[in-house]
């Protein structure tokens, strides 16, 4: 076997997974530090780019405050990506637009939280998107979203 078949062989196999930031989380770094941190979003972004690579697998990351451009990716999901790591941010307790696209799609989404939502308002306590995500990160800063990739990449893994 050539070497050219060899990669062609581990670029069918590499999981295609997408990472979505929702609405002020652009503004990471200087939004609530005391809540949210102090790295930015393109820091966390390169973070995760890294993580990637540790893991073999293609990376997608969007950014949008507009509810129904994270409608559109989700709904693209079914045919770009194998998994969906979100972190809906406002629109996980308000959002049944973004429910009903998760429930649309048959790739596993898992839900994910810089801060611990439960530790917060009551409002935070209610998440209208988990019922169709596989499970939640929620509380571990960037490392939510690591966690959510390695969660995604043990249900893919797991025979079904
Ligand atoms: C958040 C928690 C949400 O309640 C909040 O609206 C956000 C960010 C988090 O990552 O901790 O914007 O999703």
């Amino acid at each position: 076997m050539s070497a050219g078949s060899a990669s062609d062989a581990d670029e069918t196999r590499r999981l295609r997974l997408l990472v979505l930031h929702g609405p002020n989380l652009n503004l990471l770094g200087q939004r609530e530090p005391d809540t949210y941190g102090h790295a930015t979003l393109d820091a966390l972004n390169l973070m995760l780019a890294r993580k990637a690579t540790e893991l073999g697998v293609a990376l997608d990351v969007h950014q949008s405050n507009i509810e129904g451009e994270l409608v559109d990716w989700l709904q693209q999901a079914q045919e770009q990506a194998d998994g969906v790591v979100l972190n809906a941010a406002a629109y996980t307790h308000t959002s049944i637009a973004l429910r009903d696209a998760i429930a649309a799609i048959s790739v596993p989404v898992v839900e994910v939280h810089l801060s611990n939502v439960h530790a917060r308002e009551d409002f935070r306590r209610h998440s209208t998107i988990a019922p169709v995500c596989i499970g939640t990160v929620s509380g571990f800063g960037p490392n939510s979203y690591v966690l959510g990739l390695r969660a995604l990449l043990d249900y893919l893994a797991e025979p079904r």
